[in-house]
């Protein structure tokens, strides 16, 4: 049996009967039911540690009409549906953990209108993230919402996580940018959430409810984005800091003196080191250090910029600073970037398997640095952060001998409890950009006491009755 062939090796788990097979064909056209071992397994996992989870049917709808009737059915004979963006994510939403059918929204790739009259773009959700920032570029526009994976994710999963990215510190995430979706319920019913419009205060929200859902609420399948007007220049720096500690006091310095970068990222030398090794950089890195912010600054007055960045390069130097490194020019701003995007995945090989998307009050970072070394100290595990710092927000990478995924080893689920324990503590959330998903679920009580989970609960029952969804995300079901 060839790759991508429906052989049918489904329905151990799930239900999923041969009358219900031929269904699936009827709906979708045969070609896009799949159910051949071999194609199943690279719907098994995404990005999150080493887990594998074999659905039993993907399939690969191309309209809303064609994923309201496999909804339907779904619903009708309780199958569970784990829907799919381009499996980039880091907290297993797009895993099948239950098995049944897996809907991959990889056909729905169109980009179906630009209206620059009303700075607005409507997007099916399989479009890649970059594709869409280019596609609006080109007329001026800007979308700034920028995950690392933006090379590869998609739109829609970008909706379901409600994602960051280095320019959330000044431009917002992507629910900052939703103006409307039309969803497709779990029961079939295809609804639009909201209006193309920048206010709106008629009734309950239902577009930002589905915005961060996980997937768990409805199928989305079209988009409509606010853009923004493109600014001209930008400016970017690398800056080394001799403590860890005292790179984390300098961010919140940069905003009490008043400035805005449209980037703040923070790198533990650890992780820079690590993913040198897997990506062809010239920019210099210092050793001696424990780690580095990288400042960009953007608007469409480059005198203004420079005075900016020369007057936080200025701050900077009261907090024990090493030599700072300019990207001059498109080629070396790329280079910088493209060393911090690849950072989730190189410590990833590097053995740092377990990530955790913390967020705390921004002046509380340098205090989770402290609190994070010294939890692996005692709990013997090796950590390295680095992640959007201007927002507070600080992935975690953790490395502890025989452990590749968060729920195998008793002990590191403990250490992430008293982790996840620490951020709460310090005033922040267990994830700021990431979701919550399969692996996250075990730790929502500490963030969320019986009456809260109880109304995301219910808010879920109203959607889905039948517990088909995503289901097993976020929470369990009752
Ligand atoms: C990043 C992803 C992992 O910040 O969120 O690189
Ligand atoms: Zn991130």
């Amino acid at each position: 049996m060839e790759k991508g062939q429906a052989d049918f090796v489904a329905g151990k788990r799930s239900g999923i009967t041969p009358e219900r097979l031929d269904d699936f064909k009827r709906i979708l056209g045969e070609k896009y039911v799949i159910g051949d071992e071999l194609s199943l397994k690279d719907y098994a996992h995404d990005e999150t540690e080493h887990l594998h989870y074999l659905p039993d049917l993907v399939l690969k709808p191309r309209t809303a009409e064609e994923i309201s009737a496999v909804m339907r059915l779904c619903n009708q004979y309780r199958i569970p549906v784990t829907p799919r963006g381009a499996g980039t994510g880091l907290s297993g939403g797009a895993l099948p953990q239950l098995g049944g059918v897996v809907l991959s929204m990889e056909r729905m790739n169109t980009i179906l209108e630009i209206d620059e009259r009303n700075g607005q773009v409507i997007t099916e959700p399989g479009v890649i993230t970059e594709v869409l920032q280019n596609a609006v570029k080109e007329r001026g526009l800007f979308y700034p919402p920028d995950p690392s994976s933006r090379g590869s994710c998609f739109i829609g999963g970008n909706i379901a996580e409600n994602s960051g990215g280095p320019k959330a510190v000044k431009y917002g995430v992507v629910k900052d940018y939703v103006l409307n979706l039309q969803v497709v319920l779990p029961t079939g019913e295809i609804i639009w959430t909201g209006a193309n419009v920048l206010k709106n205060s008629t009734g309950y929200n239902l577009t930002q409810l589905v915005v961060g859902s996980e997937g768990t609420l409805g199928i989305v399948t079209r988009i409509v984005l606010k853009l923004i007007p493109l600014p001209a220049f930008d400016l970017l720096m690398l800056v080394p800091f001799r403590s860890l500690e005292k790179a984390g006091e300098a961010v919140a310095a940069i905003f009490r003196a008043g400035y805005t970068p449209s980037a703040l990222e923070l790198v533990e030398i650890d992780a820079l080191l690590i993913t040198r090794k897997f990506v062809d950089s010239a920019i210099p890195v210092t050793e001696d250090t424990e780690a580095h912010l990288i400042i960009e600054v953007d608007g469409n007055h480059p005198d203004a910029l420079m005075k900016e960045m020369e007057a936080i390069a200025e701050l900077l130097s009261g907090f024990d600073t090493g030599e700072i490194y300019f990207a001059d020019d498109a080629r070396q701003k790329e280079e910088l970037w493209k060393l911090r995007r690849r950072v989730a995945e190189a410590v990833k090989i590097d053995g740092y398997t377990i990530e955790e998307d913390t967020v705390v009050p921004r002046a509380e970072l340098p205090a989770l640095i402290r609190g994070v070394k010294d939890l692996g100290r005692r709990h013997g595990f090796h950590a390295v952060c680095y992640g959007h710092a201007g927002d507070g927000n600080l992935h975690i990478r953790i490395k502890k001998e025989g452990t590749a995924n968060s729920q195998d080893d008793p002990s590191i689920i403990g250490a992430l409890r008293a982790l996840f324990e620490l951020v709460r503590d310090l005033g922040g959330t267990i994830s700021g950009e990431h979701g919550i998903g399969l692996i996250q679920k075990d730790f929502m009580d500490i963030v969320f006491n019986k009456t809260q989970l109880k109304l995301m609960r219910d808010i879920k029952k109203a959607f889905d009755p039948g517990n088909i969804l995503n289901a097993g995300k976020i929470f369990d079901g009752e």
